[in-house]
């Protein structure tokens, strides 16, 4: 059976645990046995920490890695997404890992190719899924010793065009986490009643008081046509992780960032590189989430 990664709600519990559990074991050191088979890197939006980890992850497995990104590829010349796939099926590959503008990419490409034999890994798709990501930054919590059920998690900034907010509230709500609050600009929102596993805040101190971790979001400009919030230092001041806020939260409290991180704005520029962000090591774990996912995706074909 071929197996795609397209959101989280797709996954079953089982298969959750199995890849938290395997990126665990490889981030402890464990060592993982080579596979064969080609895998295309398909980016037709731009990405430095997820294509880069999936490739390094592809390649600790022993598989060949195509990358292709939209000014390069015959998509630039009006080619569908899905004849573009048809495409690197014909030549072999038997995984897809596509990063799209659109939202439900990867599911339409999964079933625009019906029955072939190739997995799609959904790596962000519009405003509507970022799995890996999000099974990447419940790993990342895991190895940093948040038990992930009763946790209380804030996610800060710019949640109405994120992917990651949507697949981190979909995961983690689903891994037992006691409460998650958004907060952000009014515009910055989700519409009322979407992402209804969170409680909403009226502001950043409320949503951070007495947390476990925080997630800052970029303000992602690339998704709206417009924003009275373009003011960085304005974003900073309201809505930001600054060294009082930080200092406010709990000793215990750490926090994450997709990245790319726009430092000053999301999160104060001294607090970046302090012993409290888990963003490096979001990377780090990212690489073993993603060895996980590619022998979850090979050993089911
Ligand atoms: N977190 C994330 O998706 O980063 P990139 O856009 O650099 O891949």
């Amino acid at each position: 059976m071929t197996r795609h990664l397209l959101d989280i709600g797709r996954l079953d519990q089982a298969d959750i645990a199995t890849l938290l559990g395997r990126a665990a074991e490889l981030a402890a050191g464990a060592s993982c046995s080579t596979r064969a088979g080609i895998v295309a890197n398909l980016f037709l939006e731009p990405s430095t920490r997820t294509r880069v980890s999936f490739q390094i992850a592809a390649r600790r497995l022993g598989l060949d890695v195509v990358n292709i990104e939209q000014q390069h590829s015959s998509a630039s010349k009006g080619e569908s997404l899905a004849d573009t796939a048809r495409t690197l099926a014909a030549m072999g590959v038997g995984a897809i890992v596509l990063r799209h503008p659109e939202d439900f990419a990867a599911a339409e490409l999964a079933s625009a190719l019906g029955g072939a034999d190739v997995g799609i890994v959904n790596a962000g798709d519009g405003q509507h899924a970022h799995p890996s990501q999000a099974l990447l930054d419940a790993a990342t919590l895991a190895h940093a010793g948040f038990e992930l059920a009763g946790l209380t998690l804030a996610i800060v900034g710019d949640i109405r065009h994120s992917r990651v907010a949507r697949s981190d509230i979909a995961l983690l709500s689903r891994l037992g986490a006691a409460e998650i609050r958004i907060a952000g600009p009014e515009e910055f929102m989700p519409d009322a009643g979407e992402l209804s596993e969170a409680i909403r805040m009226p502001d950043i101190d409320t949503a951070l008081d007495g947390v476990d971790a925080v997630i800052c979001l970029r303000i992602q400009r690339e998704r709206m046509a417009a924003s009275g919030y373009l003011d960085g230092a304005a974003f900073h001041q309201r809505w930001g992780l600054t060294v009082e806020r930080l200092g406010a939260m709990p000793g215990h409290a750490r926090f994450l960032h997709p990245g790319p991180v726009n430092r000053g704005v999301e999160i104060a520029d001294a607090l970046v590189d302090s012993p409290r962000a888990l963003i490096l090591e979001q990377v780090r774990i990212g690489v073993h989430l993603r060895t996980a996912l590619f022998e979850w995706l090979i050993d089911a074909a």
